[in-house]
């Protein structure tokens, strides 16, 4: 990434990581992510507002000397996760009177895994202000987006906000800025339901609090600039509200094809009732695609055999992830088969136990192949499922 200049004195200086192919060894990348540093020259001071993942510290050390940087006064870590402070050390070896400007969690948790000492850092309280001449930081924190020491930085002269984390997108097809092109939204959604869901609940109280504060951009540590902050604050407000679409997530598995028969069933008689179903089929698993659909869907329906009385393992991580992103969806349902006996009822629901606010419906559970009975308790899911939908 080219060293950009956003508005006077300000300068996007962080790197694109384009062929990245997975995010915490997790979460598949379409098109790689960026890792946004900003650089601010105030009359008096200069100030780096986050650093790089350590990969690309050279390129971030190159941009700073041929911008002829040879004082930097205050790095500034809005977040102390490595794809933004990794590059911290380095870049102390290169300016070392520079202090980091960052909060106590935020220190504790860098100096955990990074060689930096306690004279290394400056530390600072919530809506502290930090004066660079004609150019004032205000340093706001928020605390799980997405981990205990997030904060933002606010640029009050120019109203731009440097919000971590939030509002980021695992993105690099972009120059700088983006408007309100809503190619964008895949990107920013697949990032919201990875990073952001499990926290959806206090973004009713962050959300808010950035449109207080009226800014003219908001400039993310992944993706994008936006000039029309209102585009992406107002995706955040539908993915986070509990506004759900008429859709169920159903992830399945079978070994001799009872379960799919199943799930057959069950997709054709939801569909018939209007029903969106987005099957995802557990042994090959988009990860992404399924934690996308978590967001607005209304519910999610686990499918599988049982395997030594528990769930069929390939279930097992979809049902993991469904628990630790905490989608607020308004219930889960089980169905499937089983040989000779069966827990799976019982685990499964041990397994969700984040989703505190969702309803647990009646599992359908067939011993052998389906039989009248079981497509009979199979057309009572559905009409329960469409009595939640017509509540929506
Ligand atoms: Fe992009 Fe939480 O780090």
């Amino acid at each position: 990434m080219e060293i950009k200049e956003i508005v006077k004195d300000v300068y996007a200086v962080g790197s694109k990581d384009p062929h990245r192919p997975l995010f915490d060894q997790l979460m598949p990348l379409s098109e790689g992510t960026s890792y946004n540093s900003y650089l601010i020259k105030g009359n008096d001071k200069i100030a780096l507002i986050d650093t790089v993942y350590p990969p690309f510290e050279e390129e971030i050390e190159n941009k700073l000397k041929n911008m002829g940087i040879e004082r930097i006064d205050y790095i500034i870590a809005n977040h102390g996760e490595q794809d933004h402070s990794g590059a911290l050390p380095k870049l102390l070896e290169k300016y070392p009177m520079a202090k980091i400007v960052t909060n106590t969690k935020c220190k504790e948790i860098t100096m955990g895994f990074l060689p930096l000492s306690d004279d290394q850092y400056v530390v600072i309280d919530d809506r502290s202000e930090l004066d660079l001449g004609g150019k004032t930081l205000q340093f706001i924190f928020a605390p799980w987006v997405h981990w205990p020491d997030t904060m933002f930085t606010f640029l009050k002269e120019d109203g731009i906000l440097f919000s971590t984390d939030f509002f980021g997108a695992h993105a690099t097809n972009f120059d700088l800025f983006w408007e309100n092109d809503p190619s964008i939204i895949p990107l920013a959604k697949g990032y919201y339901a990875e990073i952001m869901m499990p926290f959806a609940r206090i973004f009713q109280k962050y959300l808010p609090m950035v449109e207080a504060l009226n800014p003219t951009m908001i400039a993310s540590s992944h993706g994008p600039i936006y000039r029309q902050p209102k585009f992406i604050i107002d995706l955040y407000k539908e993915w986070s509200g509990s506004h759900k679409k008429n859709q169920v997530v159903i992830v399945a598995v079978s070994m001799y094809g009872s379960t799919t028969q199943m799930v057959d069933y069950l997709k054709e008689q939801l569909e018939k009732q209007g029903v969106t179903v987005k099957l995802y089929d557990a042994v090959h698993l988009n990860m992404n695609a399924l934690a996308c659909d978590l967001v607005d869907s209304a519910g999610l329906i686990v499918a599988t055999p049982t395997v030594l009385t528990g769930p069929h393992p390939a279930v097992v991580e979809p049902i993991f992830l469904a628990n630790v992103l905490k989608p607020t969806l308004k219930y889960v349902g089980l169905i499937g088969s089983y040989s000779w006996g069966t827990m799976v009822a019982q685990k499964v629901k041990e397994m969700l136990g984040n989703l505190k606010d969702t309803t647990i419906l009646e599992p359908v559970l067939s011993k052998g192949t389906p039989k009248e009975q079981d497509f009979e308790a199979l057309n009572k899911l559905v009409e329960q499922i469409e009595q939640i939908h017509k509540e929506l």
